[in-house]
């Protein structure tokens, strides 16, 4: 049986990596433009959670879908307490962090959606690796045991929000906090179930060529897998970014808490897949294989796969390939910092990064700025910048 970890797998990337000095200006440019928005957004609108924009103004009570963003504000403001140029920005997004934090709290007992590891990963875990407070590490638990509570032993896996025969390629980005509870109680149960939904996610989300599907259907009655699906795709039989990006990344996490090479290989082969696909482009449309796309980007994806291919980058024994995650998360970041990407801080536009997309289908936040795309881009800048000697490392 797979163990849980007692601590997580540390990122150590190659001694000799250099990182391309225009990232410097990049991440410079990154921090005054997220501290400009998050502030006004924060000041205009007082405990809102809005996920995508529209136009570039922030739709506040918007259709949602489902509620998964409301860990992405306050890990923002975490991020930006710790950097801000001046101690009075730093006390003020402190301040505005932890009230983000804490209005989120009740959610640790909501076994109705999937994603209590995107809430309470970038708020409370950010929280409580600054002050070690037994309390926030309390909440982290809890959120984690919910978060297995959902598990369906026949099938063997956590479902979606959608429907209980239906799992998402993006539970792999929550799985960890189960992980967690395990490792922190000692909870054999909670660990078993966890490494069981990865184990599940692994044989019938993951394709030969390591693309990802969004979505399995199950039948409910045996546990039989039926069909891959999708939500957010372009069709069923398609290569949805933003799922890509949540595979390479979520199975790199659960790599670090199980140490399971299993799921270091599925990290690599889903890479493997994202590099291939944006060896020219390196932001990727909606879905790859939908024939000639309206629309040219998802930056979110973009994003979200920087941060998972960097976190790559630092658990793969070999150099060389350490070397192209690394390098292709870094040439991510540095098109995502492009104008046409990265908004300037005084500009009207309202969000942090231009060209993201929640729901093609269903029309919401496409071509807009997204709540997760900012807080992925940011997570992306301050794990490279750790690394290039601008901040302590983790
Ligand atoms: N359903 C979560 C996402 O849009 O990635």
């Amino acid at each position: 049986m797979t163990q849980v970890l007692p601590t997580m797998l540390p990122v150590v990337l190659p001694h000799d990596l250099r990182v391309d000095p225009a990232f410097a200006g990049v991440a410079t440019r990154a921090w005054a433009t997220a501290a400009a928005k998050v502030d006004a957004l924060t000041e205009r609108h007082p405990d809102a959670f809005p996920l995508y924009t529209r136009g570039g103004r922030w739709v506040v009570d918007g259709e949602a879908w489902t509620n998964w963003c409301e860990g992405f504000l306050g890990g923002q403001l975490w991020m930006l307490s710790e950097r801000a140029g001046d101690a009075a920005a730093r006390d003020r997004f402190r301040a505005k962090a932890e009230h983000y934090s804490t209005l989120i709290e009740h959610r640790t007992a909501d076994d109705t959606v999937h994603d209590l590891g995107f809430l309470f990963w970038s708020t409370y875990r950010r929280w409580y690796e600054l002050t070690g407070d037994p309390r926030l590490n309390d909440v982290l638990v809890a959120a984690g045991r919910t978060t297995a509570s959902r598990y369906r032993p026949v099938g063997g896996y956590m479902p979606s929000f959608r429907r209980p025969d239906s799992l998402f390629i993006d539970i792999m980005m929550n799985i960890h906090l189960a992980l967690y509870a395990a490792a922190q109680t000692g909870d054999e149960d909670l660990a078993r179930v966890a490494v069981q939904h990865c184990l599940t996610t692994r044989r019938h989300l993951v394709r030969g060529d390591g693309s990802a599907s969004h979505e399995a259907m199950f039948d409910l009655a045996t546990g039989r897998f039926v069909a891959q699906t999708t939500q957010q795709g372009w069709s069923d039989a398609g290569s949805w970014a933003r799922g890509q990006a949540w595979a390479l990344y979520g199975f790199g996490t659960v790599y670090r808490f199980t140490g399971d090479r299993r799921f270091l290989a599925t990290a690599q082969a889903t890479a493997d897949f994202w590099v291939e696909r944006t060896r020219t482009a390196l932001v990727p449309p909606n879905d790859w294989e939908e024939p000639d796309p309206p629309r040219p980007w998802e930056s979110s994806a973009a994003a979200a796969a920087a941060g998972g291919l960097w976190q790559l980058a630092g658990l793969v024994q070999d150099p060389a390939r350490s070397r192209v995650y690394a390098d292709h998360a870094v040439r991510t970041v540095l098109a995502l910092g492009d104008p046409q990407f990265l908004a300037d801080p005084d500009e009207d536009w309202e969000g942090v990064l231009k060209h993201g997309v929640y729901h093609e289908r269903k029309d919401l936040g496409v071509d807009e700025s997204v709540m997760w795309g900012d807080y992925w881009f940011l997570d992306a800048v301050d794990s490279i910048e750790r690394y290039a000697g601008r901040r302590p490392a983790d």
